[in-house]
């Protein structure tokens, strides 16, 4: 349960609890068409076609914390554009201060623990000819199951947080725990203090790092220096140039020390 003396988190002002749905993202969708406010929150038990970036299956069995929010931001371009950094932030936080585990990000925004995977976060957006109209910001977190539910290769490069702690968790105190870190978050970017975040989510990539991501089809290995004011990841290649890879086209392959 919420702590009942907490006020709700401003990034959740209607909270929509559904049992089985295709995915949250859909339905998040569908209200913010019907004109549904900033800070709707749509959260299911159980996902069947839970997807996650790039068009892949997002594997969303019972037990994992499966939500998304409705987001009509009132922001800069670039302050927009570092919100899917900002995200994995916010869930870094989250199950930093509330669970204690020690977490890494692994740019633009997979949260791990001891390297594997244990939240994915999905940014689709929406636009009224050139207007951002809005974005839904989808976050699967693998809560209360064991890793070893999952289809593989997915089972090996994941875990939970019930493998990690030895124990479940309140799923709906970890709900209302990332979304007060992310509305302190959206909070901070429009005060314009956006920088702040993207130096503490370079801290937690380990950044600098050798890396070897692909980028628009294309394979580039170097050195991951950094973040762009836009929340784009900074790789020097080998050749001593300085490529920017974008959230909606690059992920990484591997990263090394
Ligand atoms: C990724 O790592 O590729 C992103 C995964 C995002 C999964 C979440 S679960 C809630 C929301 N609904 C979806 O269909 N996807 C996101």
């Amino acid at each position: 349960m919420r702590d009942a003396r907490r006020p709700p988190p401003p990034l959740c002002r209607k909270l929509v609890r559904l049992g089985i749905v295709s995915s949250t993202n859909d339905v998040a969708r569908q209200l913010a068409e019907a004109g549904w406010p900033e800070g709707t929150v749509v959260v299911a038990e159980e996902q069947t076609a839970g997807r996650g970036r790039f068009g892949r299956r997002w594997e969303s069995p019972r037990g994992g914390l499966w939500f998304s929010i409705l987001l009509k931001p009132e922001l800069g371009a670039e302050d927009v554009a570092r919100l899917p950094v900002v995200a994995g932030l916010a869930v870094a936080r989250a199950l930093r201060n509330s669970l204690g585990l020690s977490v890494e990000l692994k740019w633009p925004n997979d949260v791990l623990i001891k390297g594997k995977k244990v939240c994915g976060i999905l940014v689709e957006s929406s636009f009224t000819g050139e207007q951002l109209a809005f974005l839904i910001l989808g976050i699967g977190i693998n809560a209360n199951f064991d890793p070893d539910e999952l289809p593989e290769p997915i089972s090996s490069s994941s875990t939970s947080l019930r493998a990690e702690l030895g124990r479940d968790v309140d799923l709906d105190a970890l709900l209302f725990s990332v979304l007060h870190e992310l509305s302190a978050c959206y909070e901070t970017l429009l005060s314009g203090r956006g920088e702040e975040l993207l130096r503490e989510a370079e801290g937690l990539m380990g950044l600098p790092r050798r890396a070897r991501i692909l980028s628009g089809g294309r394979e580039l290995v170097g050195l991951a220096i950094g973040l762009a004011d836009d929340g784009s990841l900074l790789l020097r290649t080998e050749d001593g140039h300085v490529e920017k890879a974008v959230w909606w086209e690059a992920t990484i392959i591997e990263l090394g020390s």
